[in-house]
């Protein structure tokens, strides 16, 4: 089968990844191999990627070099054979949900992180859904635990897990604020939120309003402006925020928050979001009842996974980034042939 494969770890994706044949996988018993017809792009790819920082490589994906061809988590496609243990989906089935290796033709994934595919979305929007999208579902209901009413400020609202956070909150009736850049306040606006704050002109945690619950996706702001903008019993979820640290990857906010919590009448968070087909099952009801859409910055075919990576590493993804894979025969180059 055709695969984006890297040998090596490294933190620019133009000069890593060969599109080669490799053997297809074979699916465990509990396992179905799936043909992948698009994957997606998102933060996690890069630090797969990169092996960084360094905890990564301790969590599974290689001490020295990547123990998987490629760095795809996500996928939508169509069940191509199922292992011996594997009841509940047969060949043909399309589905939509996490695995390893997914910048490819065939993965094998656990049917444990897979679901059918919402059936108003194409392979490209449900590819975009699974890690974006259960990390927002999890980010929203299970540790902010928003409620009908509240309001909720978002930090990174217009990126790959924002994206759907943003909608998330507002199918929960809370009153969504979303921050992000100017050039992205439209579509954040068009996601549903409320008020939109163009992080570059305004400040959060100027002394406006307090938010019952922040989501801080993005731009690693201080847990001291965290709090201010927070009420006094409020919800502070950190989901992430990009650093160049090797070694914490800029966590430290997260420890401090998670020490002070206890002490403070706010409750300071984070987490790590849990892969299940629970969650993806939660996600197509919403999307099947009209309350969420993959908001899609654009797709690439599978030879150009490295320009895809760049896009969103340059910060000018609007929502997700996807990868066609179904695309691939008439983008593939030959290579050996002339252009
Ligand atoms: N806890 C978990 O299990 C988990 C799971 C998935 C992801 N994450 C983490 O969550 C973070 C976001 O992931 P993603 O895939 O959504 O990334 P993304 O698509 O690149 O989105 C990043 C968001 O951050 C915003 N942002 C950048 N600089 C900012 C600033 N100074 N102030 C406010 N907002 C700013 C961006 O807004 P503009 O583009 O408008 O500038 C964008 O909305 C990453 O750090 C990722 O590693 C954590």
């Amino acid at each position: 089968m055709t695969a984006v494969v890297q040998d090596r770890y490294s933190s620019a994706p133009e000069d890593l990844f060969r599109v080669a044949e490799i053997d297809r996988p074979v699916p465990g018993d509990d396992e179905v191999l799936v043909r992948v017809r698009a994957a997606s792009v998102d933060r996690g790819t890069w630090h797969i990627m990169s092996g960084l920082p360094y905890p990564i490589r301790l969590a599974g994906f290689g001490l020295r070099r990547p123990k998987y061809a490629n760095p795809g988590r996500n996928l939508a496609g169509t069940v191509e054979a199922v292992g011996a243990g594997v009841t509940g989906f047969a060949p043909g089935d399309e589905v939509f949900g996490m695995s390893t290796s997914t910048f490819a033709e065939y993965a094998a994934a656990r049917t444990s992180k897979l679901a059918s595919k919402p059936a108003n979305l194409s392979f490209d929007q449900a590819a975009a859904v699974p890690v974006s999208g259960g990390t927002a579902l999890q980010a929203v209901r299970n540790h902010g635990r928003v409620q009908a009413g509240e309001k909720v400020l978002i930090i990174g609202a217009s990126g790959g897990v924002g994206s759907f956070a943003v909608q998330i909150a507002k199918a929960s009736g809370a009153e969504v604020t979303g921050v992000c850049s100017t050039a992205k306040v439209d579509m954040v606006r068009a996601l549903g939120a409320d008020s939109v704050i163009d992080y570059t002109r305004e400040d959060f945690a100027d002394g406006g309003p307090r938010y019952d619950v922040i989501l801080d996706i993005g731009g690693n702001a201080r847990l001291s402006r965290l709090r201010r903008a927070l009420t006094p019993q409020g919800r502070l979820v950190i989901v992430g925020g990009e650093t160049d640290g090797r070694f914490l990857g800029g966590s430290g906010r997260q420890i401090r928050a998670q020490i002070m919590s206890p002490f403070i009448g706010q409750k300071l968070g984070t987490f790590v979001a849990s892969e299940n087909a629970a969650d993806l099952i939660a996600l197509r009801d919403l999307i099947e009842a009209g309350d969420l859409t993959p908001a899609i910055d654009r797709a690439y075919p599978l030879a150009d996974t490295p320009a895809a990576i760049r896009h969103l590493m340059d910060g000018q993804a609007r929502g997700k980034i996807v990868i066609s894979v179904s695309a691939r025969s008439a983008q593939i180059p030959d290579p050996g042939s002339t252009p």
